[in-house]
Formats: C-alpha cells, structure tokens, sequence
C-alpha cells in the first residue's frame, strides 16, 4: 500500500478537471489518496471528482478546503451548511472524512481555518481575500479566529494513535516556518490567512510521522520537530514552478517491510 498526497486541484479549470479524470484506473488500487481539499466549489463538480478517484484508489480521504465553502449559486445560505452538504456527499460517494486505520497506518484529519496567528492582514489582503465576501458564516462565527476556533473544536479528542504509524492531515498550515524562505516578502502579504498555531499545536499533541497540508501551493517536503511536512498542491494552471503538477507517493508500506 501506498500513500499519495493531492490537494488544491482546483477543477474549475478545464486542464485540471482532465488531469484528476484521466488518472490510471489500475495503477491506484491497492493505494491511499489523501485528498487535503480545495478541489472546488461546485458540488456537482466536487461528485464528479470524488465518484472518479473512489474508483480508481482503494480509499480517499479528504478534508475541505475553504474553495469548498464558498457560496455562489448553490442553494446555501451559510458555509457551515455547505459544509454539512459536503460531508453528506462525502458519505454518498465512499469518500472518508474521519479518522481511518487501514493496516499499520492511522489516517487523522484535522479540520481548521485561519486565525491570523501568522500575522495581521493589510488593508489589500482584507479588500482581496475572497473568503472574506463569499463565505458566509452564523452570527456566532464574528472573527477569523471564532471559525478557527469552530472547526478546531472538532477535531477534540484528538485519536489514541496506539504506536502505529500515523499520517494527519488539514487544508490549512500548521505552522508558518513550512514556508520555504525564498518566499519573497511581496508574496508574504497572504501569511496571515495561510493557517493557524492552534492547528499547530493539535498537529505538536498528535506527534504525527507525516502531516499533508494544502492550501499554500507551494510543494514542500520539510522535516520540522521530527515530524515530515507535506504538501503537494496541484495549483493553479499556470503554477508550473511551485507545484509538481502530480500525485506525490508520501509514503510506501512495502518498503518498510
Ligand atoms: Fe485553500
């Protein structure tokens, strides 16, 4: 058994949607996807994708991303509504949204959001930033750190992991410091809306071997604190230097023996 990482794949572009269709329908099927979300906002496209790689992978993992929550047409007045809608589909279609133990391995997703820990946002990034105009969110959900705090919550009591090897997983980032430091400063206006050191410190109480993230683009394999961060972020379509542009096998079973 095999572990690939895949997040950000964005099908609402055409070139996306074909690479994620045209994936090997044999080479995948004793294999895990861990699928770390962004993969879009349209249900009927999010069906489409998740019923092709449930097919072709003996199982998918996903966690959403906040693409996923945006509100545009569909027939949801609140992200947190959306989100139910999106677990359901989940359950419909095969796809796993909560811990999963297969073999030796301890599959934990982490659900989050960002919460400015990183950093404060500017006056751009707050004009910007999509989520801020088409998320939507109950009256309780007031800040950033509120809907951080939301999903959080969810992820309590984090698994007993009973010495297995174990792979976590969220969309958003863990921890600022995965961020290569080649990042030019103009690009590091986004920081704040990267992640969350609350996720951070549930990821630091899980001691995972590996935790996949998304969200950034930026492909990164990174050993922080003895744990290996991974991101594989299919991006944008003409984000060909940041992003490998194919699944990443994180981890295979057969050779460790
Ligand atoms: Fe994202």
């Amino acid at each position: 058994m095999r572990v690939f990482a895949l997040s950000d794949v964005h099908v609402d572009y055409p070139e996306n949607l074909r690479w994620v269709l045209q994936l090997s329908a044999d080479e995948y099927r004793n294999d895990i996807l861990v699928l770390a979300g962004d993969v879009s906002h349209r249900i009927g496209l999010l069906r489409q994708v998740f019923e092709s790689l449930q097919r072709k992978f003996l199982q998918v993992l996903f966690v959403p991303g906040n693409h996923e929550l945006w509100l545009h047409d569909e027939a949801f007045d609140c992200s947190l509504r959306k989100f139910d809608a999106i677990n359901e589909l989940c359950e419909a279609t095969g796809i796993r949204t909560s811990h999963f133990e297969h073999e030796s391995v301890d599959f934990v997703p982490l659900l989050s959001w960002y919460d400015f820990s990183f950093g404060e946002p500017d006056r751009h990034l707050r004009r910007a930033w999509r989520d801020f105009r088409v998320c939507r969110w109950p009256a309780r959900l007031n800040s950033s750190a509120a809907i951080c705090q939301h999903f959080l919550d969810q992820n309590l009591p984090l698994p007993q992991t009973n010495g297995k090897l174990v792979i976590s997983y969220s969309h958003f980032l863990p921890r600022i410091d995965v961020m290569p430091e080649r990042i030019p400063r103009e690009r590091r206006r986004v920081y704040p809306v990267l992640g969350s050191n609350g996720l951070g410190n549930q990821v630091m109480q899980l001691q995972p071997d590996i935790h996949i993230y998304g969200h950034s683009h930026i492909n990164q394999s990174i050993e922080l604190d003895g744990i290996k961060f991974v991101n594989n972020a299919f991006a944008y379509p003409g984000e060909t230097r940041i992003s490998r542009k194919r699944l990443y096998c994180v981890i295979d079973l057969a050779e460790l023996g």
